[in-house]
């Protein structure tokens, strides 16, 4: 078969960016993403492509190109479902707040929804395909679901995760390391895992796009997660070892790096990974794992979670520790809020944690980060559970000068390339003395800001 219509269901930070890349590369297939929040469709068809709702570098460019072209933006998901060929479902699925598996299994109630409302719509044979990451066997009830309540029409179900990483997101859609498309074993899943394929072929070489059983593509994604955070959180907890010990952290990931069999990414020790997907793709993980009783498996990888934990609540510590055991009405400054450099997305992100734990020891916060704006770090502190007395503490700024303006120490959270070029002279003249910088992101030049006269301290040195 031959795609000529695809529908999106969810506009969010994978959805958006996916579709924007799948439509600039294939002018020949309509694509059309749909969303139930009025507001994110309205900024996606705003003629201010600054204002776009996920922030991602090139992405405005992607979207000026195919937008009204090939790419819409929609409301009407009913109508995208009955015209595509081919449905993604890229809805969130965070972790479930409630009931059983509260905490660690995903919330599949988003999911289900779309199902729900793909099998009421659709009159003609469809293939759906998974992008969000799901635990292992969604694809499973999805089906169950769409055969039981459909209008009698086949459907074929894709797994196809996205490995997307937030930030370079355009870059890693156009040069994926690997596309992968698991499906049904059957010569109809087949056909339709080649239908999918044959999309992706317009851009991407036919060796790097690879195929397996749906359930192996589901596991893969929550695999590579967890690995990836894996790695973050063993340097990370080499990180205190150094601190205690005089070796440098830096020169330690530098060391191993260099073996090919360990590779140098990912082993920039930080104040603790963020993001929607490492914590909640761990956890899911762990969750599976418990429920088949493999209680080992379980917790070995609930360690990963165990030690970012740790980090986040030492940086914390170390602050407080270093100011003397008081932060009680001293202004905190942080730099950053998003949980990585390029992007706009705050989900999960190490400082929402650091400032809780700052402002329950009455620290006022004073905020600046260049993508994130006052509604999001309260709406972030709230929905983490800080009081509105203590979220009154937190407060944002227009320019990193007036966050630190009378500060008794500045925290760098976020990676940002923009915080190294500031003009340290100038903070450190309007700081309270000593003025301290704890770099969670060993980010800056320790050396030039020492010199300036500040204290600094980075992570794991
Ligand atoms: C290891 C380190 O590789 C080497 O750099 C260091 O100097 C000494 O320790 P070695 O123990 O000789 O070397 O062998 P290695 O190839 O690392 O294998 C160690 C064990 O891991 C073996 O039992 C091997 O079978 C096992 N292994 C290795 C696996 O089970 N799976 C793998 O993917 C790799
Ligand atoms: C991740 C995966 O990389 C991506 O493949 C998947 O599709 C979604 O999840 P993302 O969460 O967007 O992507 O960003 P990533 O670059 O993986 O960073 C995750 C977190 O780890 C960030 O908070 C980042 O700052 C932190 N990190 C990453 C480190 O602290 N040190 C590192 O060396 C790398
Ligand atoms: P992700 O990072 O996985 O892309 P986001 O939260 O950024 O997650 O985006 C998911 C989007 O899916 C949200 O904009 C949400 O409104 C949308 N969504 C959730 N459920 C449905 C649904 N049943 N129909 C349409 N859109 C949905």
């Amino acid at each position: 078969m031959k795609i000529t219509k695809i529908c999106c269901i969810g506009a969010g930070y994978v959805g958006g960016p996916t579709m924007a890349v799948i439509a600039q590369k294939c002018p020949d297939i309509q694509v059309t993403v749909v969303d139930l929040n009025t507001d994110r469709i309205a900024l996606w068809n705003h003629e201010d492509l600054n204002n776009l709702p996920v922030y991602e570098p090139g992405l405005d460019a992607v979207v000026a190109e195919a937008r009204g072209r090939n790419l819409f933006f929609s409301t009407d998901v009913d109508k995208a479902i009955d015209e595509a060929q081919l449905i993604f479902i890229s809805v969130n699925t965070p972790t479930k707040t409630y009931g059983s598996g509260k905490g660690m299994a995903a919330d599949l109630k988003y999911i289900e929804l779309c199902a729900r409302q793909i099998a009421r719509v659709a009159k003609t044979d469809k293939i759906v395909v998974e992008k969000s990451t799901l635990p292992v066997r969604t694809a499973e009830a999805i089906k169950s679901i769409l055969d039981h309540t459909g209008n009698g029409v086949q459907f074929q179900i894709l797994s196809n995760p996205e490995f997307l990483a937030e930030g370079t997101a355009v870059q890693d859609l156009l040069n994926p390391d690997r596309v992968l498309i698991g499906g049904d074993q059957s010569p109809e899943g087949q056909k339709a895992i080649d239908a999918l394929a044959e999309v992706y072929m317009n851009w991407v070489a036919p060796a790097n796009i690879i195929r397996s059983n749906v359930w192996s593509s589901e596991l893969s994604k929550l695999t590579a997660n967890a690995f990836l955070a894996q790695r973050v959180s063993s340097i990370n907890a080499i990180s205190e070892l150094c601190e205690k010990t005089g070796a440098n952290v830096s020169e330690v990931a530098r060391a191993i790096g260099m073996d090919s069999r360990i590779g140098s990414k990912f082993l920039k020790a930080s104040v603790g990974f963020g993001g929607s997907c490492f914590q909640k793709d761990i956890l899911n993980l762990v969750y599976i794992s418990k429920s088949f009783g493999l209680v080992e498996v379980a917790d070995y990888w609930e360690q990963v979670i165990i030690m970012n934990d740790h980090q986040k609540r030492r940086f914390a510590n170390r602050i407080v520790q270093t100011l003397y055991n008081t932060v009680a009405d001293k202004k905190i400054c942080f730099l950053g809020w998003a949980f990585k450099k390029d992007t706009n997305d705050t989900r999960e992100s190490a400082a929402i944690y650091v400032a809780g734990h700052l402002v329950a020891e009455q620290a006022n916060i004073g905020v600046f980060d260049p993508k994130v704006e006052q509604p999001q770090i309260i709406f972030d502190l709230e929905e983490s559970g800080v009081s509105q007395n203590s979220r009154k503490r937190v407060t944002s700024y227009e320019d990193a000068y007036q966050a630190s303006e009378g500060a008794h120490a500045i925290a760098v959270l976020t990676e940002w390339d923009e915080f190294r070029h500031y003009d340290w002279q100038r903070i450190y003249n309007n700081m309270q003395k000593p003025a301290f910088v704890f770099d969670g992101r060993n980010l800056l030049d320790g050396k030039k800001l020492t010199e300036i006269g500040f204290v600094y301290q980075a992570i794991g040195s």
